[in-house]
């Protein structure tokens, strides 16, 4: 069943689908470098911080273990300096967490814990990020010590919201470099969409003209991709479709022609015999032989084609072993009443020989063989008639010294209602059916036919038959 494509909606569906998914694949990235840009701006920038602080936190140590923890004018300084620039709340405690100095004076001579004092009274320097996004501040602790001895701690809480703020600044620029590259990116890929699908479109087409009726239709070929090698295949097809048209059209045409002469030929002389009343009984004899004989090749005819028909069907082949030696010796005995009628001789040379193959389809082809040696033989010459086996086929041969075959007309004997001389056919009531059937019986069996032909000296068909049939 054929499909066609008629929706316009459909087929630029294709394009949306192509420019969607690129729109799609490139808004993913744009999202994954902005994110990815925003981490690492964040990552540089804690980092950058921390050392800083862990500097800070140094100079406070220090000046705190000077001062014993003791809110000297010194320490008073430092703190209110380190804390303006590095933007921190700080905080010196003693090792039972009591707020020796806070630089924003408020906590002084409080309890105040966090798990980095904790760690830092323990011994250990440690950082760590807190809250989330805009809320997100550094807490760092650092210990004092006094020889080996922890005295205290420095604490820094360092809100990172500054760090928003610049980001957000490149992060606009991003966005805005993202989005004109975004419609950049939907233009080209809409372009380019329509460029790949510019030939499916034009094979779309010529499929919907081809099933209005114009058979002929040809679609460009460019380069040597896939839609390159289904505009070829498209073509190929077409080239096909438009063979089998012509030869259904040649064929219903020949046909009807070789029904219509034997029926023109009846009507005749029923004609006659009507207009004469029957009145001569011996011209009406003639007569009424005549019309049996123009039946006889009517149904002969009929018969032919149904034959063909049936070959030309899809249907398995029926095969049983059997002897083609009994089946040539067969074929003899019933060619031999024609040819004794013309004086030939049918020199048969052959020997038991198994095959596999549908019996009665290989007697008729070898039949039809022998018959047109004998029916284009002259009167007392001979047919040789012989069998070889080769390896994997076994050969049939016909060879007669009889009228031959013009070698251009050779390749077309097996057309149906191809007959070389038409006139002289007529006479011997071919329908230049004889060798279709042969032909479609051999190609069903895998094999093939040879034919050799000199005009005046007689010609040789080789059957060529596989031993066993492969399906
Ligand atoms: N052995 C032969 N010698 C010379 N011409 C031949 C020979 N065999 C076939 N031909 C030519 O090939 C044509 C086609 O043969 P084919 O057997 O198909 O048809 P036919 O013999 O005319 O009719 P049909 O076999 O249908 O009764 C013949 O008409 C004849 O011109
Ligand atoms: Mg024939």
């Amino acid at each position: 069943m054929v499909t066609i494509i008629r929706d316009n909606a459909i087929r630029n569906s294709v394009k949306l689908k192509l420019t969607i998914t690129y729109v799609a694949i490139l808004t993913v990235c744009l999202a994954l470098i902005n994110i990815f840009v925003f981490l690492s701006m964040r990552k540089e920038y804690i980092s950058d911080k921390k050392s800083n602080i862990f500097l800070y936190q140094r100079t406070i140590a220090d000046v705190a273990y000077e001062a014993d923890l003791n809110k000297t004018p010194l320490f008073n300084i430092t703190m209110e300096t380190i804390s303006k620039q590095s933007n921190s709340r700080i905080y010196v405690i003693d090792k039972n967490y009591i707020v020796r100095a806070d630089s924003m004076g408020e906590r002084e001579n409080t309890y105040y814990q966090n798990p980095e004092a904790k760690k830092a009274i323990e011994g250990d320097r440690t950082f760590k990020l807190r809250g989330f996004l805009r809320n997100s501040y550094l807490s760092i602790a650092t210990p004092i010590h006094s020889g080996d001895e922890v005295i205290g701690a420095v604490v820094f809480i360092s809100p990172i919201e500054d760090i928003y703020d610049r980001i957000i600044v490149i992060q606009k620029r991003v966005f805005t470099i993202s989005v004109f590259i975004l419609a950049l990116v939907t233009l080209i890929g809409y372009f380019i969409s329509v460029y790949i699908t510019k030939p499916i479109d034009n094979v779309v087409d010529a499929i919907e003209s081809m099933a209005e009726g114009e058979l002929k239709q040809r679609v460009e070929v460019k380069g040597n991709d896939e839609i390159a090698k289904l505009c070829m295949a498209f073509n190929n097809m077409n080239e096909k479709i438009i063979k089998i048209d012509n030869e259904r059209r040649q064929f219903v045409a020949d046909a009807s022609h070789e029904l219509k002469s034997p029926l023109a030929s009846m009507n005749v002389l029923v004609e006659s015999l009507i207009s004469s009343n029957c009145e001569n009984k011996e011209l009406t004899m003639e007569f009424l032989n005549d019309i049996h004989s123009e039946i006889g090749r009517l149904s002969n005819i009929v018969s032919n084609l149904l034959e063909l028909t049936k070959l030309e069907g899809s249907f398995g082949l029926k095969v049983d072993k059997f002897d083609l030696n009994s089946v040539c010796l067969e074929v003899v005995k019933r060619v031999g009443f024609i040819a004794k009628t013309k004086n030939v001789d049918i020199l048969y040379d052959g020997e038991k020989i198994e095959i596999e193959a549908n019996r009665d389809n290989i007697f008729r082809a070898i039949y039809n063989v022998v018959e047109n040696a004998v029916k284009y033989s002259s009167e007392y010459s001979t047919v040789d008639f012989w069998i070889e086996k080769e390896l994997n086929y076994v050969k049939i041969h016909v060879k007669d010294n009889g009228v031959g075959i013009p070698e251009d007309e050779v390749p077309k004997i097996f057309d149906r209602f191809y007959r070389v001389d038409k006139t002289r056919d007529r006479k011997t009531g071919g329908s230049g059916l004889g060798l279709s059937i042969v032909y479609e019986i051999i190609k069903k069996h895998n094999g093939y036919i040879d034919v050799e032909s000199r005009v005046g000296e007689g010609t040789e068909f080789i059957i060529s038959i596989p031993y066993v049939f492969q399906g």
